[in-house]
């Protein structure tokens, strides 16, 4: 039931979810205060995160949850704008440069490995005013933020996650509208989006490999969101084809180009492309990469970094009225079986990241593989008593171990989703992921274990399941 020696134990948080401070010494807006902002019932009840864990001013007390849990590894966002308030290195917030510095050198003198994500959705409202991730001189911007990251950070951070899911991102925020800057462009925006993101991506990976890499010895990758798809019936070579689809729609589609030959899968761009014709389009609504762009993307990510919340059943479906938007150009119908437990959105289906690792490892060539998030949420937010979803953390590791032992996947690192109960975007503080549970009523803001903080802590000191039922 142990772990490989040396395997990493993590948890993770980012920057809007959890510092607050979000006009604190000379921090500019990002596009989460912008939106939270303006109300409007897009955020449960127009909760915001100005305030949210408030660890801008209490990373002491986040230090401590750390140690209580013996991480080894913790990982966070950067604000972009509360290091360069308007996003561009013309104006360097050095109030913002001194509390990471504190963050990471807190972490390092405690033995514990900064696993640090550039862009974690928080926007400086400065670069989306100019178009966001919807006009490509987001990349530049990214890439001259990502380098003034690495330069300042780089003697100590080892271990850097650019995007933060960009493909849960580029739908949510620019092909929905959910998330900031909250307007749809169905069927176009998070292509558009992924588009630029990719290339933002591999952009900054070349910076760090031919400016930093050789002194700084570290390694950049990017985060997806993966949910495993099952088909509705496992024996119906349609349904087969229908999970295939989920996979290649929503994952492939951005790791195929950065980790196997810089471009798109096959089936994506044809079925994109057939898509748009039969809507009226006069090219495919999918942007295409130049030669050179391909080349400058492909083989440009360190570790495959996977977060696993929830699987789900698929089955083909034909997009008959020709509806816009990413999630029909899949022809796919997305269902879950009856027998699943779900909190929200989250499916508990353990079994689902054993078969995303082994997933990864035949479709990636068996890379180093990071989990920078897994996590439930807790039901119950009247008690601190979370014996039930520490039972699901406990399926998931059985997992884990058989990925490791029996499909021989690389897995180096754990990281739970969250440390901190935190503002969980759109559901405000509904939801409730944290290790420890924070009161928002509080000003004061304190960090009180739920039972399973307890239990993940003996897991990390056994490196196992040992001596667990
Ligand atoms: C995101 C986190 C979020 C978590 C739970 C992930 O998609 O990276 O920011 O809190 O899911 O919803």
């Amino acid at each position: 039931m142990a772990f490989p020696d040396g395997f990493g134990w993590g948890a993770a948080t980012a920057a809007y979810q959890v510092e607050g401070g979000w006009d604190a010494d000379g921090k500019g807006p990002s596009v989460w205060d912008t939106f939270t902002h303006q109300g409007g019932e897009r955020v449960f009840k127009n909760q915001t995160g100005d305030v949210a864990c408030g660890s801008y001013t209490l990373w002491e007390e986040d230090l401590k949850c750390i140690k209580q849990l013996g991480l080894t590894h913790y990982r966070f966002s950067l604000s972009w704008s509360r290091l360069l308030p308007d996003g561009t290195t013309g104006f360097i917030n050095q109030k913002g440069v001194d509390y990471y510095n504190k963050i990471i050198d807190d972490l390092l003198e405690n033995g514990i490995k900064p696993i640090v994500t550039l862009f974690h959705f928080d926007l400086p409202q400065a670069l989306e005013d100019k178009g966001g991730w919807l006009s490509e001189t987001i990349i530049e911007s990214f890439d001259k933020y990502a380098q003034f990251c690495f330069r300042t950070f780089g003697d100590r951070v080892k271990l850097w996650i650019t995007l933060n899911e960009p493909n849960m991102f580029a739908l949510m925020a620019y092909d929905l509208g959910r998330f900031p800057p909250g307007v749809p462009h169905l069927g176009t925006g998070g292509y558009q989006a992924a588009h630029n993101l990719i290339k933002a991506h591999a952009r900054s990976w070349h910076s760090y490999d031919s400016l930093f890499r050789k002194e700084q010895k570290g390694l950049v990758s990017l985060s997806f969101f993966i949910a495993w798809a099952e088909p509705a019936d496992p024996n119906s070579a349609s349904d087969q084809e229908a999970a295939k689809r989920v996979m290649a729609f929503h994952l492939d589609l951005f790791a195929k180009p950065i980790f196997t030959d810089g471009d798109y899968p096959e089936g994506v761009k044809s079925q994109i492309a057939a898509m748009s014709t039969k809507q009226g389009y006069a090219s495919s609504r999918l942007p295409e990469f130049t030669e050179e762009e391909k080349k400058m993307i492909k083989g440009t990510g360190d570790f495959f970094a996977v977060q696993y919340y929830t699987t789900c059943l698929a089955r083909l479906k034909e997009n008959k009225k020709g509806e816009l938007g990413a999630l029909y150009d899949a022809e796919v119908e997305i269902s879950t079986d009856p027998s699943w437990v779900n909190l929200d959105w989250v499916y508990v289906v353990p079994w689902g990241i054993r078969k995303i690792l082994k997933y990864v490892k035949e479709t990636y060539n068996n890379p180093a593989i990071y989990i920078t998030e897994n996590g439930f949420p807790h039901s119950d937010l009247t008690s601190l008593d979370d014996t039930q979803r520490w039972e699901y953390f406990r399926q998931i590791f059985q997992e884990l171990l058989k990925g490791i032992q029996l499909d021989e996947v690389n897995l180096k690192v754990y990281c739970a989703w969250s440390l901190l109960d935190n503002f969980e975007w759109t559901q405000g503080y509904s939801s409730r992921f944290g290790f420890f549970h924070v009161d928002f009523e509080d000003p004061a803001r304190p960090r009180v274990p739920y039972s399973s903080a307890k239990e993940y802590a003996k897991v990390i000191r056994n490196n196992g399941l040992e001596g667990q039922k």
